[in-house]
């Protein structure tokens, strides 16, 4: 066993191992030369390490550890491993001794709700918990044990907002007894968030609603621990946002509020028009939250706050038309000492009721006084930007102090009891470039850890002093030196910045020489060489080093508005400018003007006062990570901030006295070894220790009333003893242990072979007689066996014999019938291959027999066809005679009707001769008789044929198709037509015959054709 750098090193101890700057764990192995071999538990590799500052002791359940301060070894990686493995559980709370850690989750929780606060109200929870902390200060309330002032304090984006609003909650739903209704002093101070956060919160880089100024709310309790009003002061409101912000950050939350939430009338009225129109809006190109927030809503939300809290319409009027008007001012552009576009400052003109001249001027020109003699002169365009840049700062920040008066005016603050004081302010600041407002910061932040040390140090020496035990003045990690630094008088920082703002030619330069002369006279404040040339310089603060550029420290310090401005604003219908304060307008030079510095020194000491006047309780708010984000936390990032919130250093005064502490039961528990007796009570304890008749000898612990103090070397000493008697009595109990042990296991193992040995032999001795009667069994079996094999195989040869013949004679037989089925079958194909030659040849003869037919045919067709047509030319030469004698029968006819007149008179005439020849005529008249009717029947049977002739011409056409169709149909209706050629002829034959009768009839009884005609029509 060995101890370096106060770490027990024996081997197999727990330890983490720093390695790349992170921190892991393993166990020791050994000691080798001046280096200790560890070996890591994450990948079991081993390496020998020998800065000893890379190894810290493990503790052995680090995790659940309410309290860190309750770490066996608090050291910075058991610290990391407490708070990581709550932090993996949702626990964001945990208590270092007085201080209530909280750690940003970036998630909602379900730990604030309304049974939460009942319960922790009730006193019902014991664990770490905002609502804790809040629960044990509201109960001092009740018991009337004085103010009490909750100190919240963290990087930007911690949680501390969001932590005091929780509080406010706490409070002001215990004290309404959860019935907060619009006209409670409780809901009237939550109401007042919305409006401070409008105008005091903005878009950052850290968190999109960052609180741009520090508060401290004191709520008022009266009589009954009820809450009866409030009263908010603010610090250090960051007004060169307003001005300027960072790529990605926004200006103050009401300027988008307004332009996003107001009515496009109200816009009018106040010449609003969008964002981007804007230029101390749009130079850095961001316009909207992050976080979800909708700036709209933000907007109903704070006019709904404005009229909880009683602003009037005029009111929010003034308030309005001011943001406006800052909104005009930062356009408004000079070059050559001229207003380029008149519309911004127009618009300024009109919404402020301040005369466009006068504005003009203020901004253009300047008085100079001398020796009693006023002249005017024309201001640089620099000059002239810084104007208005720094009425806007001045406006703004005026504004922004009147709300927050105007938001106290609704609490009453007389006949107050007691009160609780919330402090929700920047923690300490370091970034690449640090400004005059980090150095304010940061030296509130200094002036409220020399406040906390001092609490907990006091704390340390009120418990000794309730213990009884002997103490001297505990000399504790201090950071006076640094305030000095800032506070001496007429020598101090604050001084010199102050001094330099009275000068009117003081400048950044002239300040930058005097911290340099400072500097060697005080040991924190160091400019080296280098930093000289950038004009930088170094505080040596309690976190660490921080530089500071010297650049700007002048003007913003100043941020004092001419007298010329100041005139234009107090001319102003808007009342809110009224009521500035007209010191803190006018110029430094008039000696009741105050620098910034030197407003926020006496706001710091007007806290710290207030503040030591309570009890004071701590909330130190820590972020994870730096990309807010849930469940994501960042080692390095948690460390840094313990260090800049204190937390490292209250631990360090806590250890600087007696930082061990154990009650006298835990001690006993503990150390019982280090005592000559075994067993006694907690008296027989006290008076064994006091006594001093401990085994060994330690000089400075200290025997409380119920705890036992002691120094951190006696600890580590007396446990090391305790481990050397603890490793002495292992040694001997395992060396008990391990003897007992062999020889049980040699008598064990002795009768285990005795017994091993009897089994054995009895079972050699047994498998003996198992193999001779297993041989003759054998033989047996074998001969029965054979046997068995023998017949087998005879009846299996018979089998097969007649096996053998049944297959033979099976075969023999299907090839016969296979023989047969052949022979059958090729006479049935001989039979249809002959059937089928015949068939075949029969056909083709067929065939060749139609064919020879149908040429025939075809030859005979043709023939009758062209006889046929013969026929038809025939045909049509007696159509022609018979259509000529058609003409002649017209004509004659016609002769008929010619002559029937003629008739007429020849029958008179032939009447007359009648009468003469009657005798004479009689007979042939008789033989006439018997003419005309053989006329009349040839001239029917003439009829008859005339009829067959129309019939004719009528089928000629018929015919003719008939004629064409026969071509094609030649065989069928050859005959047919021959036929019909053949009845035509004879008819035509017949028509002949009867005309030449008719004619020689004619001819044979001398008649004429009239005659004959009248004859036959009689
Ligand atoms: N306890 C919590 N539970 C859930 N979310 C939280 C909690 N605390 C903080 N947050 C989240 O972190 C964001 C930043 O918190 P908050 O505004 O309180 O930081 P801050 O410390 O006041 O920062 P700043 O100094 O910039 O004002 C909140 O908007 C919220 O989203
Ligand atoms: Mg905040």
């Amino acid at each position: 066993m060995y101890i370096n750098n106060n770490i027990l090193m024996e081997s197999n101890t727990k330890v983490w191992i720093k390695k790349e700057n992170l921190w892991f764990s393993g166990i020791i192995m050994s000691k080798i030369n001046e280096q200790v071999l560890v070996k890591f538990d994450h990948n079991k590799k081993t390496e020998l390490i020998d800065n000893f500052s890379n190894i810290k002791l493990k503790n052995q359940n680090d995790d659940n550890i309410n309290d860190l301060m309750n770490l066996q070894h608090l050291n910075e990686p058991s610290m990391l491993n407490a708070l990581s493995s709550r932090y993996k559980k949702n626990t964001i709370y945990t208590y270092t001794g007085p201080i209530l850690i909280a750690i940003n989750p970036f998630k909602n929780l379900e730990i604030y709700d309304d049974s939460n606060i009942k319960n922790f109200n009730n006193n019902q929870i014991e664990y770490p918990h905002l609502y804790g902390v809040i629960s044990k200060v509201y109960d001092n309330i009740r018991q009337c044990k004085g103010n009490q002032s909750v100190l919240i304090s963290g990087n930007s984006g911690s949680g501390k907002t969001f932590s005091t609003r929780y509080i406010m909650k706490y409070l002001s739903k215990v004290s309404s007894n959860f019935d907060t209704n619009e006209n409670t002093v409780e809901r009237k101070l939550l109401e007042s968030n919305p409006i401070l956060e409008a105008f005091g919160n903005a878009k950052t880089l850290m968190n999109d609603n960052s609180s741009r100024f520090g508060k401290y709310i004191k709520i008022f309790f009266d009589d009954e621990s009820k809450i009866i009003g409030a009263n908010i002061e603010t610090y250090l409101l960051e007004k060169i946002r307003l001005i300027n912000q960072k790529n990605g950050e926004r200006n103050f939350h009401i300027f988008y509020l307004i332009l996003s939430g107001m009515s496009n009338i109200d816009k009018q009225k106040y010449k609003l028009t969008k964002m981007d129109d804007y230029s101390i809006l749009n130079h850095s190109n961001c316009y909207v939250r992050e976080d979800g927030v909708n700036d709209q809503e933000q907007y109903e939300e704070l006019i709904q706050s404005f009229h909880i809290m009683n602003f009037t319409e005029t009111d929010i009027e003034n308030i309005f038309s001011i943001i406006s008007a800052i909104l005009h001012l930062g356009n408004i552009v000079i070059k050559d000492n001229q207003i380029i576009d008149n519309f911004s400052l127009k618009c300024v003109s009109e919404i402020l009721s301040i005369e466009y001249v006068d504005l003009k001027r203020c901004f253009l020109q300047k008085k100079i006084t001398v020796n009693e003699e006023t002249f005017i002169k024309s201001l640089k365009d620099i000059e002239s930007y810084n104007v208005i840049t720094t009425m806007i700062k001045v406006i703004y920040e005026n504004l922004f102090n009147w709300i927050v008066k105007r938001i106290n005016k609704n609490f009453i603050k007389t006949d107050y009891k007691q009160f609780i004081g919330l402090l929700d302010i920047f923690g300490f600041e370091v970034f690449y470039k640090n400004n005059f407002e980090q150095i304010c910061i940061n030296y509130a932040n200094e002036s409220l850890q020399q406040q906390f040390n001092k609490y907990i140090l006091k704390n340390e020496q009120k418990l000794y002093e309730e213990e009884q035990i002997e103490w001297d003045f505990i000399d504790f990690p201090d950071n006076k030196e640094c305030l000095k630094l800032f506070e001496l008088k007429s020598h101090g920082l604050l001084s010199k910045f102050d001094e330099e703002c009275l000068f009117p030619n003081g400048n950044d330069n002239a300040l930058y020489d005097k911290i340099c002369k400072y500097s060697e006279t005080r040991d924190s404040l160091n400019i080296t060489n280098m930093e000289r040339i950038d004009k930088l310089f170094t505080i040596e603060h309690y976190p660490g080093k921080v530089t500071y550029n010297i650049h700007g420290f002048v003007s913003k310090n100043k941020d004092i508005l001419n007298s010329c401005a100041v005139k234009c604003l107090f001319k102003s219908n808007n009342n809110i400018f009224k009521t500035f304060d007209k010191k803190l307008l006018l110029s430094l030079t008039t000696l009741s003007s105050i620098s910034i510095s030197k407003q926020f020194q006496n706001q710091l000491k007007d806290l710290l006062q207030t503040i030591n006047q309570t009890i004071p309780h701590y909330i130190r708010c820590l972020k994870p990570n730096d990309k807010n984000k849930p469940d994501t936390f960042q080692n390095n990032q948690i460390i840094d901030q313990l260090k800049y919130s204190g937390v490292l250093e209250a631990i360090k005064i806590s250890r600087y006295g007696y930082p061990i502490r154990m009650t006298h039961e835990d001690f006993n528990d503990k150390y019982y070894m280090l005592f000559d007796k075994v067993d006694f009570d907690n008296k027989q304890l006290i008076s064994i220790l006091k006594n001093g008749d401990l085994k060994i000898d330690i000089e400075k612990y200290q025997v409380g009333i119920t705890k036992i103090f002691l120094k951190k070397d006696d600890y580590e000493e007396i446990e090391l003893i305790r481990k050397i008697l603890f490793n002495k009595s292992a040694t001997i109990i395992q060396k008990i242990f391990k003897g007992w042990k062999i020889r049980n296991w040699y008598i064990n193992y002795k009768k285990l072979v005795i017994i091993s040995q009897k089994y054995v032999r009895g079972y050699l001795a047994r498998q003996r007689v198992k193999k001779i009667r297993r041989n003759l069994a054998s033989i047996k079996i074998q001969s029965l066996f054979r046997g068995y094999i023998v017949r087998k195989n005879y009846r299996n040869t018979i089998k097969l014999i007649i096996f053998i013949q049944k297959r033979v004679r099976r075969k023999i037989q299907r090839k016969r019938y296979i023989d047969n089925c052949k022979n059958y079958c090729a006479n049935i194909i001989q039979s249809v291959w002959k059937m089928y030659i015949v068939r075949k040849q029969y056909l083709k003869y067929r065939q060749s027999i139609i064919t020879i037919q149908c040429n025939i045919k075809i030859f005979q067709a043709k023939n009758l066809l062209i006889k046929l047509r013969k026929e038809k030319y025939h045909i049509d030469n007696l159509k022609d005679k018979n259509n000529v004698l058609q003409k002649n029968l017209d004509s004659l006819q016609e002769n008929y009707v010619k002559q029937q007149t003629y008739i007429n008179l020849m029958k008179m005439k032939m009447k007359q001769r009648e009468r003469e020849n009657f005798q004479k005529d009689e007979n042939l008249r008789l033989e006439n008789e018997q003419n005309v009717e053989k006329m009349e029947d040839i001239l029917y049977k003439n009829f008859e044929l005339g009829n067959i002739i129309n019939d004719y011409k009528q089928n000629e056409e018929k015919n003719n198709q008939l004629l064409g169709e026969a071509t094609s149909q030649n065989h069928e209706d050859a005959e047919t037509k021959i036929l019909l050629a053949i009845k035509i002829n004879e008819l035509l034959l017949k028509h002949n015959a009867a005309m030449e009768e008719l004619e020689r009839m004619r001819h044979n009884n001398n008649i004429s054709i009239f005659d004959f005609i009248k004859h036959f029509f009689q």
